[in-house]
C-alpha cells in the first residue's frame, strides 16, 4: 500500500470511531458527566478544527478557515479549561458532524494531491493520532457518566492464565537505544525522539501488571490507613480526597464500569488508581515503579540483536492475538491473555490494557526538537519549582504502554503519556520493578 492509501485508511478508521462514541441524541453529546472531561460535542468539533487547522490551514490560526474566528476559538484546548467547556456556544451536534465531514473530504483532497515521500505526511500522521487520542478522551468521558449503560459490556477477550500475577522477570545492565527516529518511525511524535544510548543498572519488572486481586490485599491489609506507605505528598492527597479503593470500586467485590454494575474481577489488570496509590502499593509490595527509561528497556530492546523491536513481540503489527487496543473491550484482559505478545526479555501485556504510571517526570530526551504541532509536548515538560503544586505546573508523572483504548496504529513503545499525579479516570493501572544486583 502507498503511504497515501495507509493515511486515507487510518483517518477513515480514526472516523468511524470518533463517530460511534457520539451516537447518540443531541441532549446527550452536550452534556457534561464530570468537570474533567469535555461534553462529547465539544471533542468532536474539536477534532475537525484540529483537522482544518494543520492539514488546511497549515497550522496558521489566523488563516481564514470554515468557522468564524470567534467559533473557531472555542475549540482551542489551551483557552477554555475542560470544565468550562459546557457553557461555550459549542458547535449544535449536527453542525459539528458537518463541519467534521466538510473538512475531511478536503483533506482527502489534499492527501489525494501529495507525493509519495513528502514530508507533509507526518502531519496527516499527526491528526490521526489526534483523532485517537480523543476517542481515549471521550471513553473515559462515557465511563464516568452516571445512570444506565450506553454502551454495552464490550468484546470478548482472551482468558488469562494463572501463576503469572506477582512474578518479574530480570532485566541485565548495559546500554540500549532509548527513543526513536524518523527513519525508523516516520509517526512517532516529538517527545520520543532522537533515538540514544543509555546505560541502566540491572533491575526487575513485573511479568504483568498488577491484579485487582493483588490489589484487594492491599486495602485488606489496611493499605490505605498506613502513612508509611505513602510518599508525604500522597498521604496528604489520600487524605483530602478520602481514597480508599480504586475509582469506580463500590467497596463489596464490585465496581461500576460504563454504568454496568459487576464483580471485581480478580485477574484483570487494576484500573483507576492515581500515581501516588500506585506509589503507595509498590512500598506495600516491597516493590517500587519503574522508570520510564527502565520501562521502554523492558518493552523494546532485544538483548540478542542489540537492537530495538518494533513491537515488544517483533516486526508485526498488532493483532487481537498478541494485544488488546483498539477500545471495543472496554476493559484491560486478564494477565496472561496475551503470551505471545511478550517482549524479548518475557514482560507481557506492556501494549494495551492499562498505561502504566512510571517514576519519570516528563522531560525531553537530549536534542529534543518540537514537532509542527509545537506545543503538543514542551508546555508540559518539568520546569523548575515546587513538585506537585496545582495542576498546570509541569508536576506530570509519564504513564506509558497504551490502555485497552488506545488505537493500535499510534502506540510505540516508545510513545509517552502524562498526567497529574491525582488522576484516576483514566485507563491506568501499575507494574511494579525492583533493583536488581546483577
Ligand atoms: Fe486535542
Amino acid at each position: 500500500m502507498t503511504t497515501r492509501e495507509v493515511l486515507a485508511g487510518e483517518l477513515a478508521a480514526a472516523r468511524n470511531r470518533t463517530l460511534r462514541l457520539v451516537n447518540f441524541d443531541d441532549a446527550e453529546v452536550r452534556r457534561q458527566y464530570d468537570p474533567l472531561m469535555s461534553p462529547l460535542v465539544w471533542d468532536l468539533a474539536h477534532i475537525g478544527q484540529q483537522e482544518e487547522l494543520w492539514l488546511l490551514r497549515g497550522g496558521d490560526p489566523n488563516l481564514p478557515g470554515l468557522l468564524e474566528p470567534k467559533v473557531d476559538a472555542l475549540y482551542d484546548a489551551f483557552v477554555h479549561s475542560r470544565a468550562s467547556r459546557v457553557d461555550l456556544p459549542l458547535l449544535p451536534p449536527a453542525e459539528a458532524r458537518a463541519y467534521c465531514a466538510t473538512v475531511r473530504a478536503r483533506t482527502l483532497d489534499v492527501l489525494e494531491e501529495m507525493p509519495d515521500g513528502h514530508p507533509g505526511a507526518f502531519t496527516f500522521g499527526m491528526v490521526v493520532s489526534h483523532e485517537n487520542q480523543h476517542g481515549e478522551t471521550m471513553l473515559q468521558a462515557l465511563n464516568l457518566r452516571p445512570g444506565a449503560p450506553l454502551l454495552d459490556g464490550g468484546a470478548a477477550l482472551p482468558a488469562g492464565r494463572p501463576g503469572v500475577a506477582g512474578t518479574s522477570v530480570l532485566v541485565p545492565a548495559g546500554e540500549f537505544v532509548l527513543g526513536v527516529d524518523s527513519a525508523t518511525e516516520p509517526y512517532s511524535l516529538d517527545n520520543e525522539r532522537p533515538a540514544h544510548v543509555v546505560q541502566i543498572p540491572a533491575f526487575r519488572i513485573g511479568r504483568v501488571p498488577v491484579t485487582n486481586a493483588e490489589w484487594q490485599q492491599f486495602i485488606d491489609d489496611g493499605g490505605y490507613h498506613e502513612s508509611r506507605w505513602w510518599s508525604e505528598t500522597g498521604w496528604a492527597h489520600r487524605c483530602r480526597a478520602a481514597l480508599c479503593a480504586p475509582a469506580f470500586w463500590n467497596g463489596d467485590g464490585t465496581r461500576r464500569r460504563f454504568g454496568h454494575l459487576e464483580e471485581v474481577p480478580a485477574d484483570e489488570p487494576v484500573q483507576h488508581i492515581t500515581f501516588f496509590e500506585a506509589e503507595a502499593f509498590a512500598a506495600w509490595f516491597g516493590a517500587r515503579l519503574p522508570s520510564e527509561v527502565e520501562w521502554e528497556k523492558a518493552c523494546a530492546w532485544d538483548p540478542h540483536s542489540r537492537s530495538r523491536r518494533r513491537n515488544p513481540w517483533g516486526a508485526q503489527e498488532p493483532t487481537a492475538e498478541l494485544a488488546n487496543l483498539g477500545g471495543a473491550a472496554l476493559r484491560p484482559a486478564p494477565v496472561g491473555a496475551y503470551p505471545g505478545g511478550a517482549s524479548a526479555y518475557g514482560v507481557e501485556q506492556m501494549l494495551g490494557d492499562v498505561w502504566e504510571w512510571t517514576t519519570s517526570p516528563l522531560r525531553p530526551w537530549p536534542g529534543f526538537t518540537p514537532m509542527v504541532y509545537s506545543r503538543y509536548s514542551e508546555p508540559f515538560f518539568e520546569r523548575a519549582g515546587p513538585r506537585f503544586g496545582s495542576p498546570g505546573t509541569g508536576d506530570y508523572r509519564v504513564l506509558r504502554g497504551g490502555s485497552w483504548a488506545v488505537a493500535p496504529g499510534i502506540l510505540r513503545p516508545s510513545f509517552r503519556n502524562w498526567d497529574h499525579p491525582i488522576r484516576r479516570q483514566i485507563f491506568a493501572g501499575v507494574r511494579l520493578a525492583w533493583d536488581a544486583d546483577v
